[in-house]
Formats: structure tokens, C-alpha cells, sequence
């Protein structure tokens, strides 16, 4: 039985835990923060939009009966990050979790950009991550408090990717900054982690990356050696067991889930997965030298005919 999109972890596992998820109020945020306030956890979602952010906010209550906070902040603006942070320790008295989550993204040739394009998701995903990031770890280092950082970056942190370029940099930056922190930082008992995910389907990220007919051209599904977008609570489950003491061991590093997908792009022969079985027969026939020479020309020619390759 397939049961992916299950809770994973045991009733009250964040209880007592205070958790901002910063772009909380749609898509993956969202879902990681409902899941977590399912856990038990105080739970403080924050972004531009407040209404959006309280709708959130009540639905999730209701459903799991503990405490959501709503505050609007723009991650790129240093003194609304403060304020976050002081007001969810008037709240909940300590804050535990950072969640980075809050992006921006949209796609464009990156010659048809303006500078303050390039700005403005540069600094909504990178600047946005290390004003949390730099203001909660002062805090925790000050009050000589632990701390848990989790950030979601892409997998093109790491491979880099054409037309998505001001978010491959900041991705990247933001990877950067967890593998650093996660070393200088341990001696204060924060730890810094990030998740990579691939295709998770949101109205924020398809709208974005893709717009108009593209989503009717383009199955992300069909990218991803496992046959599927992921969904959101798989995602969910692997943000609530990083955010849990159960990872107090995991530190630096960074968790892909994408069903395979970046691996089947960077493979130099993953396209011969569109050989069919009457290629492959042929091919060993002719390797073995058994068979009859017309079974073995039709078996190619059919074979051949079925290859798509793109
Ligand atoms: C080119 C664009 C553009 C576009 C905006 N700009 N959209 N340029 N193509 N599609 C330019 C504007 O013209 C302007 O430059 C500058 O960017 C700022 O635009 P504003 O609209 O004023 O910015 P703002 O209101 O701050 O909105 C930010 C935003 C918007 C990023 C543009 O899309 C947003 O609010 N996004 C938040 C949610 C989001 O992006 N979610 C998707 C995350 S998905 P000029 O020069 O004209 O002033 C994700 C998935 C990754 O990250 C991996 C998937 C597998
Ligand atoms: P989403 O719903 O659009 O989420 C982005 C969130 O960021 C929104 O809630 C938005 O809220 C908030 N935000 C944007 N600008 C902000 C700002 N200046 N200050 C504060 N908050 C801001 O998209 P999503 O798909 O769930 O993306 C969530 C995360 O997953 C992002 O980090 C994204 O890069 C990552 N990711 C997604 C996918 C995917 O397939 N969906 C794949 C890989 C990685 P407001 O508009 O209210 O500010």
C-alpha cells in the first residue's frame, strides 16, 4: 500500500517546539506548517499578505487545535524580521525552529531582465534567508539557547539552470550559507540543514514557472524517474523529522527529494530509457550472434521505430 501521503511521525513529536515558516501562509510552507502544528508545535507563519496569513493561520488551528501565530513581514527588510522574532517570544516565549521557506522565481532568457528583477528575487530568497537566518542566530547565541535552521533550496543550487538565474544564484548562496553555519555555528548547538525538492505541484511555482500554454506542453511528471510530482506531505514528513530532535545528528547537510529527477537530467545515457524491449532483443541477438537474421531485422526496425528520442 502506497502511503506517502501519511503523517510519518508520532502524535505531540514538536510539542513545546516554536517554529517560524517564513512564506507559510500557501503552497509548501503551508503544508510543512500544517503538519507541523499537527505535531504540537507553536507555529508562527509569516509573508507580505496578513489576510492570506490569518485565513491560514485559523484553518490550521481549527484542524490541529494548537496555536498559530499570523505576522506579516518582508524578509528583505531587516527590522520586520526583528520584529517577527520579538513578537513570537512574546507569544510563545522562545522561538527553536527558523524555517527558510519564503521565494520568489519566475522564468525569462536572462538577457531580458531588468537589474531590479535580478534584485528583487535575489534578495526575497537570499537576503530574505540570511536576515532570518543572522537575526534568530544572534538572538539563540545571546540567550545561549540552541537552534534548529532548515532551509528549502532547489536542486539547481547546485547544478545551476538556464532561465530560472537570479533563483539558481540565490539558491545557491543559500546552500552556501547552511554548510558554512552549520560548522561555525555547532559550538552554540545550532544546527543548519536544507531540503532540495523537486516538482511539488503549488499555485505559487506553476504560475510562475509556468506560465500560459507551457503547462500544457510540459509535464514536470514526465522528468522524474519515479513517474510522479511528489506530494506535499512527503515533503512535510521529511521537513517535520529535520525540525525534530530525532535528526539532532544530521548537520551540513542537504536532503534531495525529487524521485530521481536531477540525477536522470545529469546522466549522459538516461534518454535510453525510450529504447523499447524489441531494440534491446535485437541489439543481444546480434551481440550473441543468435536467431535468425530476419527476426532480428524486424525486431530493430520495429525497435527503431518506437524511439523518440528529443
Ligand atoms: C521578468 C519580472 C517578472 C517576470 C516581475 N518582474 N515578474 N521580470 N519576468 N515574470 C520584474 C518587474 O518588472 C520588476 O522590474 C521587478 O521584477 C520587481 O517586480 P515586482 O512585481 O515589483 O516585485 P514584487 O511585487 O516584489 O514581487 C516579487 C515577484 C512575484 C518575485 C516578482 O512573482 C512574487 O511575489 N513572488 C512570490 C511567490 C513566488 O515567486 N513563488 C514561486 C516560488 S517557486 P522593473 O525593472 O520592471 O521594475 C520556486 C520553485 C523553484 O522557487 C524550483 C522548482 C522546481
Ligand atoms: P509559493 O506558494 O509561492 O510560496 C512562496 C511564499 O513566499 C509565499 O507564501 C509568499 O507569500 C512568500 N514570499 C514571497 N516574497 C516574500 C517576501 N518578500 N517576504 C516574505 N514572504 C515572501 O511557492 P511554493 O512552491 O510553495 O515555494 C515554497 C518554497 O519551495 C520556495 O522556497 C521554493 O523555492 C521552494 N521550491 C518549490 C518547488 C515546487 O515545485 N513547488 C520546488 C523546489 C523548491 P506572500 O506573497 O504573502 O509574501
Amino acid at each position: 500500500m502506497t502511503n506517502y501521503a501519511e503523517g510519518m511521525l508520532k502524535d505531540g513529536a514538536l510539542k513545546g517546539k516554536t517554529i517560524i515558516v517564513t512564506g507559510g501562509g500557501t503552497g509548501l510552507g503551508k503544508s510543512m506548517a500544517t503538519y507541523f502544528s499537527k505535531l504540537g508545535a507553536n507555529t508562527v507563519i509569516t509573508s507580505r499578505k496578513l489576510e492570506v496569513l490569518h485565513e491560514t493561520a485559523k484553518e490550521i488551528t481549527e484542524h490541529s487545535g494548537y496555536p498559530v501565530l499570523a505576522l506579516a513581514c518582508d524578509v528583505r527588510d531587516y527590522e520586520q524580521v526583528e520584529q517577527v522574532i520579538q513578537d513570537s517570544k512574546k507569544e510563545f516565549g522562545q522561538v527553536d525552529v527558523l524555517l527558510n521557506n519564503a521565494a520568489g522565481n519566475f522564468i525569462s532568457p536572462t538577457e531580458r531582465l531588468s537589474h531590479r528583477a535580478f534584485d528583487t528575487v535575489v534578495d526575497i530568497v537570499l537576503k530574505g534567508s540570511y536576515n532570518f537566518t543572522l537575526a534568530l542566530g544572534k538572538d539563540w547565541i545571546q540567550n545561549k539557547q540552541k537552534g534548529n535552521i532548515l532551509s528549502i533550496v532547489t536542486t539547481y543550487a547546485w547544478t545551476g539552470s538556464g532561465y530560472v538565474v537570479p533563483s539558481a544564484c540565490a539558491k545557491a548562496g543559500v546552500l552556501s550559507m547552511t554548510r558554512s553555519l552549520a560548522v561555525e555555528w555547532a559550538k552554540y548547538g545550532i544546527r543548519c540543514n536544507a531540503i532540495a525538492p523537486g516538482p511539488f505541484p503549488t499555485k505559487g511555482a506553476w504560475e510562475r514557472l509556468l506560465p500560459g500554454g507551457l503547462k500544457d506542453k510540459f509535464d514536470p511528471a514526465k522528468k522524474v524517474p519515479v513517474g510522479r510530482v511528489g506530494d506535499h506531505q512527503e515533503l512535510a514528513n521529511l521537513a517535520a523529522y529535520m525540525v525534530s530532535d530525532f535528526s539532532a545528528y544530521v548537520n551540513g547537510e542537504v536532503i534531495t527529494i525529487d524521485g530521481g529527477e536531477w540525477l536522470k537530467g545529469a546522466g549522459e545515457f538516461s534518454m535510453l530509457d525510450q529504447v523499447p524491449e524489441e531494440l534491446w532483443e535485437a541489439m543481444e541477438m546480434g551481440r550473441k550472434k543468435e536467431g535468425s537474421k530476419l527476426k532480428m531485422m524486424w525486431l530493430y526496425l520495429n525497435g527503431l521505430r518506437k524511439v523518440k528520442f528529443k
